[in-house]
């Protein structure tokens, strides 16, 4: 069964609060996701296995630990995840980046895809999945069955906002996918808008209100 993990740590609550506030401007915005989506993605990746490795420092040889095999992909759901991409950067430069893009179609609150562009090698590598809400659940479950119809196996999900809505959806279509979340909120409101939410996160970051 899929694990939620709530990720608590007091400069991300403080930080999330700010986010939350809807005087925050867009650009307090950006900056404040690109580092909460750093501060997770250093609790996602703290169990990626390592390999041994020999090297030279200046002084001596060595036996040390690297992190083995080929490494992450990051897929932001356009978009809001794009906003998260470059926190997690930071934190692997090596990492590939794919995209995929998917609206909420505003009657139906049903995911609309429009755009998916993956690194051709996907299936070998641990794939973050990144979004800063989760309401429904639709988008994420729709990215996550388009990253495994091409053959990804090892997937996490990370988000900002959670509905438990959007949580029970992703647990019962993607069971094998860890979801990682700053918040779990409320409920969801009659227009599928998390509760009490941030508001449109896409529209917020891009300053499109
Ligand atoms: C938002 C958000 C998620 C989706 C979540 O995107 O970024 O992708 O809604 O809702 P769900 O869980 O009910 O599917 P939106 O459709 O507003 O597109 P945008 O990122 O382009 O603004
Ligand atoms: N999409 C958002 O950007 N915010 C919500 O609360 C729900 C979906």
């Amino acid at each position: 069964m899929s694990e939620l993990h709530v990720v608590n740590h007091p400069l991300i609550t403080h930080k999330l609060a700010i986010m939350r506030n809807k005087k925050t401007g867009s650009k307090d915005f950006r900056d404040l996701l690109e580092e909460i989506a750093m501060l997770m993605g250093y609790e996602l990746t703290r169990d990626l296995p390592l390999e041994d490795v020999y090297i030279e420092t200046p002084i001596s040889k060595m036996k040390t630990q690297m992190v083995k095999g080929r490494k992450l992909a990051i897929v932001p759901i356009l978009r809001a995840g794009l906003g998260m991409v470059d926190g997690l950067l930071n934190l692997v430069p090596v990492a590939k980046v794919g995209h995929i893009g998917l609206y909420r179609d505003p009657e139906t609150h049903l995911p609309v895809e429009y755009y998916c562009k993956l690194p051709p090698d996907i299936n070998q590598r641990l794939v973050i999945l990144v979004d800063p809400m989760l309401a429904t659940g639709g988008s994420a479950v729709d990215a996550l069955t388009k990253l495994k119809d091409r053959g990804c196996t090892n997937i996490r999900f990370m988000c900002l906002v959670s509905a438990p809505e959007g949580v029970a959806k992703v647990q019962a279509a993607h069971p094998d996918v860890d979801i990682y979340t700053a918040a779990l909120d409320e409920k969801l409101n009659e227009n599928a808008y998390i509760v009490p939410g941030l508001g449109d996160a896409g529209d917020r970051i891009f300053g499109t209100i």
